[in-house]
């Protein structure tokens, strides 16, 4: 009788030990790591750039923290929610993509109340916001070294190819495909193309004032559309804040029998930034002029890099080869693409 009450006693104490360590297991969701809750929102995940930026930083996040990732479905205000609920989730950190350049103070705020790093990519705050906390960083690019190299595509070409001044008359005669406005790689792109391409000796003529289609191609087409219809080939080049675009305006002008495969004699130059793997097809193609890479793995490994870091109350930097500038932001490089180099994109977006 004692005996059997010490052995029923003994299982119990193992089984109520047993209880507990599964209990532990199973209280963390089968996608979740050991690691600290990490919280990511996109600004839009229909965005075909970041669509390639959310895979890389899911595959490099995997298994090294519990991951909240959130579609911000391009609206401020449910992106300003979803921190709210990463915050009472216990977030270590937080990644914003923001919506709104102008709403970083917003988010800084609410993390600055919890003692909570937030790290901004893509989309980079104003100087002011950066400085209002110490734990915050951003990740991205120089945007205006994207708008210089797409004037240096725009320049080689051009002098590559004599008959794309269709009237003879030595200037560029273009048209703009605009980002969003406000967001600093549009308004950088738009400035520095034609800014690199009037410094290194060229000439180029505005046919229309620039529109922003948003980044997005269904609305590049049909403003592109609208240009053609306006202008046919007295447009000699087509310049694109980013791919998505620069694909809406190649459907444009093909739609019209211009820039089919093979055929250089009908042909409007496009050249856009990015380099994604559609645009790489055209570039291979000859079908576009080119585009900018804008590295998508080089970004989101500085991005995890510092998350991870500032998650664990480590210096941002530790352990990898990064720098921060004087507004505490990473900065990966872009790189021109044309035909001759397309490998170096197809690298990168693998
Ligand atoms: C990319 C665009 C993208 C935008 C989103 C830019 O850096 O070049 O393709 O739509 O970021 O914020
Ligand atoms: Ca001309």
């Amino acid at each position: 009788m004692k005996k059997s009450l010490i052995v029923m006693g003994a299982l119990l104490i193992m089984s109520s030990i047993f209880a507990v360590s599964c209990g532990g297991n199973s209280s963390s969701s089968a996608a979740s790591a050991d690691g600290p809750t990490i919280g990511v929102t996109i600004y839009r995940y229909d965005d075909n750039f970041m669509s390639f930026y959310r895979r890389n930083i899911e595959s490099r996040i995997n298994g090294k923290a519990n991951l909240i990732i959130n579609d911000s479905q391009n609206n401020q205000a449910q992106q300003n929610d979803q921190v709210d609920v990463m915050i009472q989730k216990d977030a270590k950190a937080l990644a914003i993509n923001l919506v709104d350049p102008q709403a970083a103070q917003t988010i800084i705020d609410k993390a600055k109340a919890k003692n909570i790093p937030v790290i901004f990519f893509n989309k980079q705050p104003s100087a002011q916001a950066m400085a209002s906390y110490d734990k915050t960083w951003y990740v991205g690019t120089t945007p205006e070294e994207s708008g210089d190299m797409q004037g240096k595509i725009v320049v080689d070409t051009w002098k590559a190819n004599p008959t794309w001044d269709r009237n003879g008359d030595g200037i560029i005669q273009y048209v703009l495909l605009k980002g969003e406005p406000g967001h600093p790689d549009a308004e950088a792109r738009t400035s520095h193309v034609t800014l690199y391409i009037t410094n290194n000796g060229l000439q180029v003529e505005r046919l229309e004032p620039e529109q922003t289609a948003m980044w997005d191609t269904a609305k590049a087409k049909d403003i592109v559309d609208a240009w053609m219809q306006k202008h046919g080939d007295k447009i000699e080049y087509i310049f694109c804040n980013n791919d998505a675009m620069a694909l809406g305006a190649l459907q444009s002008v093909q739609a019209l029998g211009y820039n089919k495969e093979g055929d250089t004699t009908k042909y409007i130059p496009i050249v856009g930034v990015d380099a994604i793997p559609e645009m790489i097809n055209e570039i291979k193609k000859g079908t576009v002029a080119g585009s900018v890479l804008n590295d998508p793995v080089g970004q989101s490994q500085a991005l995890v890099d510092i998350t991870l870091n500032a998650a664990a109350g480590k210096d941002p930097l530790d352990g990898t080869t990064w720098t921060l500038d004087e507004v505490k932001a990473v900065r990966v490089p872009y790189v021109p693409i044309t035909k001759n180099n397309v490998n170096v994109a197809e690298e990168a977006y693998k």
